[in-house]
């Protein structure tokens, strides 16, 4: 069974069908990308996929299950024990999420203490551990550092960091690495595949840039105007796939035409 099945789902803002007709299935340790313009729905997927769709969205028709239960019937209480726990996301300046006016360490503490009733020095010390695992430097300076005294690239490691702190098995990142520079982008491109390849976690990963969904996923799906255009194995996406609108993606790639990442 997959870890993650959305199945053809239509999300709606108001009365208007933003997106329609979306399946993916997820199995347990893969990666898959989702790439496509601005505008096409890839972050309102996602969003649907966290049940957090901003005022007004919803899931319209279909259903998403993970781990074999239905998303879209969780309460709240529900919700807050698998988000951040079972299910983490990541965006494109997570630091920028973070309170500006307090403490990394303070932030981390409170994060933990919402998901394990320990005490504040404990978790302190284990939101300090998983900064070193994820090979952060200096982590108890970075822990009391304000997120603006961290470039955007290390705000965004930490947020990785925390994000990983329970194993979650399933990761969604919306864009992740679009606001770095390419090399913070690999380093962050690389921590999000170890993740992957040490605890086994599924992730979904948004990006406008085909090259990095080549390089990091098993799985391509391509959106268009609110509906999945094609989607398949790397390979087949990068190699095989006939639909006109996935060429011209990868035509625009030199390196990918050239076939590089596969
Ligand atoms: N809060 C909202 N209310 C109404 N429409 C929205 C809202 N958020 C996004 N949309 C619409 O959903 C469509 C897809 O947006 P989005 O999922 O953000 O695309 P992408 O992430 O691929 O750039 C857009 O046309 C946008 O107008
Ligand atoms: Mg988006």
């Amino acid at each position: 069974m997959a870890l993650l099945e959305i199945k053809n789902i239509d999300v709606s803002y108001g009365k208007h069908v933003t997106v329609s007709g979306c399946s993916i299935d997820l199995e347990q340790g893969e990666i898959c990308s989702v790439v496509g313009e601005s505008g096409s729905g890839k972050t309102t997927v996602i969003r649907a996929v966290l049940g957090l769709l901003p005022g007004g969205g919803r899931v319209s028709s279909g259903d998403i299950i993970y781990d074999g239960r239905s998303l879209l019937q969780l309460n709240k209480k529900e919700w807050r024990a698998l988000r951040g726990h079972d299910i983490s996301m990541i965006f494109q300046d997570s630091g920028a999420m973070m309170n500006q006016t307090r403490l990394i360490g303070k932030s981390f503490v409170e994060y933990i203490r919402t998901h394990e009733h320990i005490s504040k020095q404990d978790a302190w010390k284990k939101g300090a551990d998983m900064l070193s695992r994820m090979r952060l430097p200096d982590p108890d300076r970075i822990m009391r550092s304000y997120p603006f005294q961290l470039s955007g690239g290390m705000r965004q490691r930490v947020g990785i960091a925390m994000g990983m702190t329970y194993q979650p098995k399933l990761l969604l990142a919306d864009e992740p690495t679009s606001a770095l520079d390419v090399t913070t982008q690999a380093q962050i491109v690389r921590q999000m595949m170890e993740l992957r390849d040490e605890y086994g976690t599924s992730i979904i990963v948004v990006t406008h840039d085909i090259g990095v969904a080549a390089y990091m996923a098993n799985k391509v799906v391509v959106m268009k105007d609110g509906h999945i255009e094609d989607q398949g194995e790397r390979g087949y996406i990068l190699n095989d796939s006939t639909n006109a609108y996935t060429r011209k993606l990868i035509g625009a790639v030199p390196s990918l035409g050239g076939k590089r990442y596969v």
